[in-house]
């Protein structure tokens, strides 16, 4: 089973910060990969370096949506806000992906989104019926999915550790950062 978020919709020039965010914002709430149509190295590798300090196999595909759903076998989510509220599915999909052991992919959008994702999408999900943001929508649908349990998640390999602290920042270090 594996998790991959399809990032549609991503222009170079001026989606640039929020793709990385959807990026970071995927590998931190438990997704494994995630793939975007448009080719971006500079946030594969300010992805790939994140990886690289902090742990974790996370990785950065670039294949349009038609390639991404041809090659796909599993459950695929999209996330619109005029889709059916994703709390009445949610339940059905947790059992899908953790009890049949089936791949997801999370799509989501920039702008508006090629009508025929919402007919090669297994699912069209809101969260809420009110306009926000892809990073939103990814987020509470990746902490409803996981019951908040990816919150607490260890990435292996990490050479950086945050240990939560009051006040100030303590970070451990590992051997190779030395
Ligand atoms: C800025 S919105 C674009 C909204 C656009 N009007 C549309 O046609 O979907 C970018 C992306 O955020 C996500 N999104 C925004 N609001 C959402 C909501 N209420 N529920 C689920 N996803 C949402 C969708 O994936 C959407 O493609």
């Amino acid at each position: 089973m594996s998790i991959t978020v399809l990032r549609i919709g991503h222009r170079p020039e001026r989606d640039h910060r929020i793709t990385t965010h959807v990026a970071l914002v995927s590998r931190a709430f438990g997704a494994d990969s995630i793939s975007i149509w448009e080719k971006d190295e500079k946030i594969k590798k300010s992805i790939d370096s994140v990886c690289k300090r902090w742990g974790g196999n996370f990785s950065v595909h670039f294949e349009t949506y038609k390639q991404a759903f041809k090659k796909f076998e599993g459950i695929s989510v999209h996330l619109t806000m005029y889709g059916i509220p994703f709390e009445n599915k949610i339940e059905e999909i947790k059992d899908i992906v953790f009890k049949n052991n089936s791949n997801l992919m999370i799509v989501i959008g920039a702008e508006k989104v090629p009508k025929d994702i919402y007919e090669m999408s297994d699912y069209n999900l809101s969260v809420t019926n009110q306009p926000h943001s892809e990073i939103s929508a990814l987020t509470l649908f990746l902490d409803r999915l996981y019951s908040g349990k990816e919150i607490k998640k260890e990435f292996k390999n990490a050479k950086l550790k945050i240990i939560p602290c009051e006040k100030g920042k303590n970070i451990i270090t590992g051997e190779s950062e030395k």
